[in-house]
């Protein structure tokens, strides 16, 4: 995903620092950088799952680290976003296994049925689609990920049915 210049707006509550100082407390006082990932877990599930630029500052600040040490993170895993994102965001595996099992036809028709290409989202902000690396279901294959949660063993009709409930509501995220 490439970086967005759509502005953020950073809401660090009391009890979302209150979460992090719980976090940051797991670690030795000089050893705060260890927090790292699970602080922007927190910090990205509470600003509708993105961590803009200014948000990536404001955790370099929180753990009292350069903003660079944060970039080159979240740059690297494709579970922290920067960028808004869909509702439902498609994580679609396109490793060995996954590809070999139809992964990429299978993302060419779910990209196809919403009218996107491959790390697009649709106008209405409801589905962002990408492809990523072993998702460690190889033997589910194809396999995506929505939210903190798998679909496993996908065929084209098992797609029409997520998108219909998640249209309607009926997907859990977390
Ligand atoms: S290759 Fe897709 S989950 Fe491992």
């Amino acid at each position: 995903m490439k970086i967005s210049h759509v502005k953020q707006d950073i809401n660090i509550t009391p009890e979302l620092q209150a979460r992090i100082d719980e976090l940051i407390s797991h670690y030795p006082a000089d050893k705060r950088k260890s927090a790292l990932l699970p602080v922007l877990h927190e910090v990205q599930d509470a600003h509708d799952n993105w961590l803009s630029i200014e948000l990536q500052d404001k955790v370099a600040e929180i753990l009292n680290i350069k903003p660079i040490e944060v970039y080159e993170v979240v740059s690297f895993y494709t579970m922290y976003n920067q960028q808004p994102i869909g509702k439902y965001m498609f994580e679609f595996c396109r490793t060995s296994c996954c590809a070999i099992r139809g992964a990429e036809n299978l993302m060419d028709y779910t990209c196809n049925k919403l009218g996107i290409k491959e790390g697009e989202t649709t106008p209405d902000g409801m589905f962002t689609v990408v492809g990523v690396e072993c998702l460690g279901a190889c033997g589910y294959a194809p396999m995506l990920q929505l939210g903190d949660y798998y679909r496993e063993n996908l065929t084209e009709e098992k797609m029409d049915a997520l998108i219909e409930e998640c249209k309607n509501g009926q997907v859990k995220l977390h």
